[in-house]
């Protein structure tokens, strides 16, 4: 996750000279940087260069990332009112950019490495339409959630539908996998992920491609694995929190995990990040079925030699050598 973040010199320079939202508008930088970060990476997949918060343009949220504070909604959504004013994303020609970035990708990158396309879980995006942008205990949009159910499952329900349509428009494109990003999600207690998440992505789920394989992730999930499970998702996503042996043990066979270094692992020394990894290939056990990747994304300090030795560590120590 977030291969081709701030702590690549090749991105960096980049960013120098375009504005990160630029840089996701203009499908040959996208393809540049996810092609590249793939390659230099030698990693076995590639995930588009794009942005959770992309989608919230077009339904007319007025979005800005900011230097120092991240993410901005310049009109987030405050009363019922308010969500009836979102505009549906019935056609996904507003993000023709993204669908246009998967297929110069698809076509630019070696024919065995697949693409992951992305997008955010409606909880998640609810979390920024309603903050207005990052948070630390998402107080304003579960206060909406519990104040005025009936006003929570209308967004979610367009954000369910929105997000359906985005995602089938990238693997129309070409998006070989999808990856949903939950990553809020886990400052839910299970009643309530019950209650106000899991019927909308168990729809969702039922809306996309059945012939692309989805990636299910969050974080803090935990308490919340079965009922994501049972949500939908051909792998769930794990993060450091959890041990894999026993989040494998309940999800059943039959499910693949992906997960889950913690990525602050990387910035300690080789003997650790070996040692660590080396961890999660032994509680995997060797059976299919997991696939190797950090618990969330990677930090903008990573020194790049260590995700590179990582990959190679892997490589040679998982029983799938693809190199
Ligand atoms: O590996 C990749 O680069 C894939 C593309 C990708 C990005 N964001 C690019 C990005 C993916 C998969 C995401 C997902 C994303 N975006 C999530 C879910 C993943 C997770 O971490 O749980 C979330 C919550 C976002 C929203 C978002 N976008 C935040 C909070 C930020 C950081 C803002 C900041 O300044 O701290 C971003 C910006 C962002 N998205 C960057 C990249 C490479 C950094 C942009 C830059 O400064 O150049």
């Amino acid at each position: 996750m977030r291969q081709a973040g701030r702590y690549m010199a090749e991105y960096r320079e980049l960013r120098a000279r375009v504005s990160f939202l630029d840089l996701c508008k203009r499908p040959e930088l996208a393809t540049e940087v996810t092609v590249t970060a793939a390659e230099r990476l030698g990693v076995d997949a590639a995930i588009l260069f794009a942005d959770i918060l992309l989608i919230l343009e077009p339904m007319g949220f007025g979005l800005e990332f900011t230097k120092g504070e991240g993410p901005v909604i310049h009109n987030p959504i405050r009363t019922t009112a308010d969500v009836d004013g979102i505009r549906p994303f019935e056609d996904p020609a507003p993000l023709a950019f993204v669908y246009q970035a998967v297929r110069s990708i698809r076509s630019a990158l070696r024919s065995d490495l697949p693409l992951i396309g992305f997008a955010g879980a409606p909880f998640t995006l609810a979390c920024y339409a309603i903050e207005g942008g990052s948070s630390r205990h998402y107080e304003k949009a579960k206060a909406f959630m519990y104040h005025d159910p009936g006003a929570w499952d209308a967004l979610m329900r367009r954000f369910v539908d929105a997000t359906a349509t985005y995602l089938n428009a990238q693997a129309a494109a070409g998006a070989q996998a999808l990856q949903i990003f939950d990553s809020w999600v886990g400052s839910l207690s299970p009643t309530d992920y019950r209650r106000f998440v899991q019927p909308h992505m168990a729809r969702l789920f039922a809306q996309l491609d059945p012939t692309v394989p989805t990636i299910h992730f969050g974080t803090d999930t935990g308490s919340l694995l079965e009922l994501q499970c049972e949500a939908g998702g051909t792998v769930i996503g794990l993060d450091w929190r959890v041990d894999l042996r026993s989040a494998r043990q309940r999800l059943g066979e039959g499910r693949a995990v992906q997960g889950n270094l913690d990525p602050v692992v990387l910035l300690s020394n080789q003997a650790e990040i070996e040692s660590q990894a080396q961890r999660i290939l032994d509680e995997a056990g060797g059976r299919p079925g997991h696939i190797f990747n950090l618990g969330h994304g990677i930090l903008p300090t990573t020194p790049v030699e260590n995700v590179l030795s990582l990959v190679d560590f892997v490589h040679n120590a998982s029983l799938r050598r693809t190199h």
